[in-house]
Parts: structure tokens; sequence; C-alpha cells
């Protein structure tokens, strides 16, 4: 095979990357859409109660890599502070290095697994968004659901989930079937919220790596009712 030739991805069978290579692929790009989306969600909501607050605003980013949505919120609105996780020390170090003193005051940053999070933040509604991008498929399936349910327990009613779920007909389903949710599924773990925005998109194309692949992914942004 020619070099410069793109290679299918390689999981291994506990869904492990290699993901300081993955943060250097993202290193430039921009936040997430379903980030961005649920920030205008959050502050251009007509009579909403966090559009109106002078309060502080919480947000939680779940496995939030080297930080390309943590920077997003913090930029949206002086009043974001972020608790910014992951399990990789290396992507919250290069979050920690690019952030100005001014924005590092407003975020924390702690090394923890998603199957964790549940015990390590235990304050219901608490956090007016919790956002996890492209991370929740990387939960181990057994602690899913209770992480799904600290999800809904910890935002405020009226605060924004947002997100991606993988879908049962992604490639990496062959490699973790119970980290992959049909529509039906999907559509079941959003009961309790307000569909913003919901796009579940199929289709072959490159992973952030180069690596060719089959995606079906739902990209979520919900309401908390
Ligand atoms: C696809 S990246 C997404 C990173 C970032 N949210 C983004 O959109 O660029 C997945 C992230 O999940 C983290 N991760 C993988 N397994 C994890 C786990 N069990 N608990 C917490 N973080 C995990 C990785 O370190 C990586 O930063």
């Amino acid at each position: 095979m020619p070099d410069s030739e793109p290679r299918r991805a390689t999981l291994t069978s506990d869904y492990q990357r290699d993901w300081p290579k993955y943060f250097d692929a993202v290193s430039s790009s921009p936040p997430r859409d379903t980030c961005l989306r649920a920030l205008a969600a959050l502050t251009q909501q007509g009579n909403a109660p966090i559009a109106s607050q002078t309060r502080k605003l919480h947000a939680i980013d779940i496995a939030c890599g080297e930080g390309r949505d943590t920077r997003a919120i913090l930029a949206a609105d002086p009043r974001w502070h972020v608790f910014a996780t992951d399990s990789s020390h290396e992507g919250l170090q290069r979050l920690s290095r690019s952030l100005s003193a001014a924005d590092a005051a407003r975020v924390t940053l702690t090394q923890a697994t998603m199957e964790e999070l549940s015990a390590l933040v235990p304050t219901p509604h608490s956090a007016d968004l919790i956002n996890a991008s492209f991370a929740l498929p990387f939960c181990h399936p057994d602690h899913f659901p209770r992480l799904w349910k600290w999800i809904g327990e910890t935002l405020i009613p009226g605060g924004v989930f947002a997100g991606q779920l993988f879908g049962d007909r992604d490639e990496w389903a062959s490699v973790r079937p119970q980290s992959h949710f049909s529509r039906r599924q999907v559509l079941g773990l959003l009961d309790g919220y307000e569909i913003v925005f919901l796009d579940e998109v199929e289709k072959d194309g490159d992973d952030a790596m180069g690596g060719l692949k089959h995606h079906h992914v739902f990209h979520v942004v919900v309401r908390k009712l």
C-alpha cells in the first residue's frame, strides 16, 4: 500500500487510541459545532433563566482532550467557569498551556476517568452546561448508565447537554457493540430532555488521524426539562 493511502483506524478491544497523536492531529481545530450550539442555546434563549443570570455559569467538559471546547466556552462569556476533565494528563497539560492567566483562573483541570466522575462531582443541579464531545463512546459500557444518569442529575433544569453518541452501524460497533446505540435507543436516552439539535450522520470518511472509517454518529444538543 502506498504511504499516501489512508489506512483503516485500528482500535484495541478496550477502545484505546493513541490520544497524544490525536491531540496533535486536532490541535488547530475549531470548537465542536455541538458545543457552539449549546452555548447559543444557553445564552440566546429569550426568557430562559440562564441568559439573564448575573451569577457564575458552570460548565463541565467531559473528556476535554486538548481543550478546543473548553477554550470556546471560556471565550463565549466571562461568567463561564469550566470543570474540565480527561483521563489524559497530556491532554490537560496542553489545555493548561493554551490558557491565558485570566482564563486559567476560570478553569479547574482534573485528571479523571468518566467512569469515576459521578463520585468526583456528586452535587446535583450544579451545572448549566455539560459538554462531552466525542467522549461518551469511550466510557466503559458497564459504567455508561451511571454516567448518563449523573449527567441528568447534575444539570440544572434548563441546563444543556452537548455531545456525541455512536450509532449501531458505526464501524467501531464491532469492537465494542454496547457503546453503540440505535436511533430508538438514543431517543430513549433523551427522554426528559427537550431536543435542541439532533443530527444523525452516516458516511464513509476520515477519522481525525486520517484513517478510513464508516461513521454513524448522533450529534446531540438537549435541554434538561
Ligand atoms: C475523541 S477525543 C475527544 C476530545 C475532545 N473532547 C475533542 O472533542 O476534541 C476522546 C477523549 O477522551 C479521553 N478519554 C478516553 N477514555 C476516557 C475515559 N475512560 N475517561 C476520561 N477520558 C477518556 C481521551 O483522553 C481523549 O481526550
